[in-house]
């Protein structure tokens, strides 16, 4: 029996299909291990979102190739292998066997089986995008826990200018709700508490009449599952339904993930982002007349082509008016094949770029500090996650409804246990906290 050993770079749909990846080698009859050094195939699940992502995979192949001495095979998968075929099959110094996109897993096995079979020296590749796969007959081998990943569809279609996802992972699709459902009733059986719903753009979800609201109601009258979490819905297209639902359903997290990526109208048209900066603020402004308490996160890349300082302060002006509770900001990366790589050049300055990632970061790490700070004394419901926190055996690691990290005192809870927790301190990255009750859900 051969053995796998794979390794999984980029978002949590990739992390996802190497759950689906594992069950399909899986029931083909090879073994899977988490020691890469006594697998004979090694598979690299790659991103290419940003250039960084990419330099990291090329010096793993070359050290897992130097370690190895030859005795093992090495697969490119994911959005490395669509976005960047020709540069992995045609460099011949580098050490890989064989490259499969992310519509290609169910046909790993005969991938793996004409490299073994023949001995060709030739690349095999297989990273034909699809308009239909969604793996809905493939269950993925997730791991066992509290939360659970599901992807409800693939690919994307906005086609936003700097984004290299459209080209990486294709058209998009969707499951049914009938067949997500099923995905979360296994889930619930296995013991998980909570799903976290997966798309590039979620409010673009459709099935046959169904839209995205549809799809979080049908998945909340799941008796087992507690909690619905989802990422990531496009600001321009935001259903009013899908906001009510969210305000309204007692199991789906008051926690939205709003990527504004800029502030600045110019830019966000050069970006095809496709909503202007009050558009986007309104929106904001109707989230938080709903539900106050909607915990709101970003994305935000800085450095844009031609992004001047002036547009750059619309950004932190956006960043100051909504005060979210945590961003993720990025420096803008040429992606090849993108429209912005073929239509802007890459002109703002690296350490252009710089100054305005640690402004940025600054700015985020008040706001965040500062929301963390208003929690102290509330009660918190917390789902109970991780036994042992990174630096210490005596304490336990869960999450509140907004999906901030809360620490307690280890006591004799289990994971996937619900507490109401009394918040007593706070950093800009966690709350720490006392169990006031413990919850039957
Ligand atoms: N579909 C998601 C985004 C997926 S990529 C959405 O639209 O919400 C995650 C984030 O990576 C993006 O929101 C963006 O901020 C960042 N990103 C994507 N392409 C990038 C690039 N070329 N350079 C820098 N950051 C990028
Ligand atoms: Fe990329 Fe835009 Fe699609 Fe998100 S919505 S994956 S940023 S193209
Ligand atoms: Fe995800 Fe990276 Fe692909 S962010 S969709 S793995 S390019």
């Amino acid at each position: 029996m051969k053995k796998v050993f794979i390794e999984t770079y980029g978002c949590q749909m990739n992390v996802y299909d190497t759950e689906i990846v594992k069950s399909v080698l899986g029931r083909s009859g090879y073994q899977l291990t988490d020691q890469e050094a006594e697998a004979d195939i090694v598979l690299l699940n790659t991103c290419s979102v940003r250039d960084n992502a990419n330099r990291k995979v090329y010096s793993r192949i070359h050290q897992i190739r130097k370690g190895r001495k030859g005795k093992v095979q090495i697969g490119v998968l994911g959005c490395m292998a669509t976005n960047f075929r020709k540069q992995l099959l045609e460099n011949p110094k580098l050490p890989i066997d064989f490259i499969a996109g992310p519509d290609s897993y169910k046909r790993l096995p005969q991938l793996l089986d004409d490299l073994n079979g023949n001995g060709k020296e030739a690349r095999n590749f297989d990273v034909t995008l699809s308009e239909f796969e969604t793996y809905s007959d493939v269950y993925p081998a997730q791991g066992g826990g509290v939360n659970a990943w599901i992807a409800v569809m693939r690919g994307c279609d906005n086609f936003c200018t700097f984004c290299v996802v459209p080209y990486t992972r294709g058209r998009e699709r969707s499951r049914s709700p009938e067949n997500v459902a099923d995905e979360v009733k296994r889930l619930a059986q296995q013991g998980y508490r909570q799903v976290t719903l997966l798309g590039q753009n979620v409010n673009s979800y459709r099935y046959e009449g169904r839209d995205f609201a549809d799809l979080l109601e049908e998945v909340s009258e799941v008796p087992e599952i507690a909690r619905i979490r989802f990422t990531s819905p496009h600001p321009k297209d935001f259903p009013r339904r899908l906001l009510r639902v969210i305000a309204e359903n007692p199991k789906v997290c008051k926690q939205i993930h709003l990527p504004l990526q800029a502030g600045n109208d110019r830019v966000l048209e050069m970006m095809n982002r496709t909503y202007t900066r009050k558009e986007y603020l309104d929106l904001v402004d109707e989230i938080r007349a709903l539900c106050p308490a909607m915990v709101l996160s970003t994305d935000i890349i800085v450095g844009f082509p031609t992004e001047t300082a002036a547009e750059f302060e619309d950004t932190v002006r956006i960043m100051e008016a909504v005060e979210y509770d945590s961003a993720f900001i990025f420096k803008y990366s040429e992606r090849p094949h993108t429209i912005a790589q073929r239509k802007f050049p890459d002109d703002v300055p690296e350490e252009v770029k710089t100054e305005r990632i640690v402004h940025l970061n600054e700015i985020q790490k008040r706001h965040s500090y500062q929301k963390n700070l208003a929690h102290i004394g509330q009660v918190h419901e917390i789902l109970l996650e991780e036994e042992n926190t990174k630096k210490s055996a005596d304490e336990f690691q869960g999450r509140n409804d907004g999906n901030k990290i809360v620490i307690i005192p280890r006591g004799s809870y289990r994971k996937g246990q619900f507490l109401n927790v009394k918040i007593t301190d706070a950093t800009p990255h966690v709350l720490r906290g006392e169990v006031t009750e413990v919850l039957e859900k």
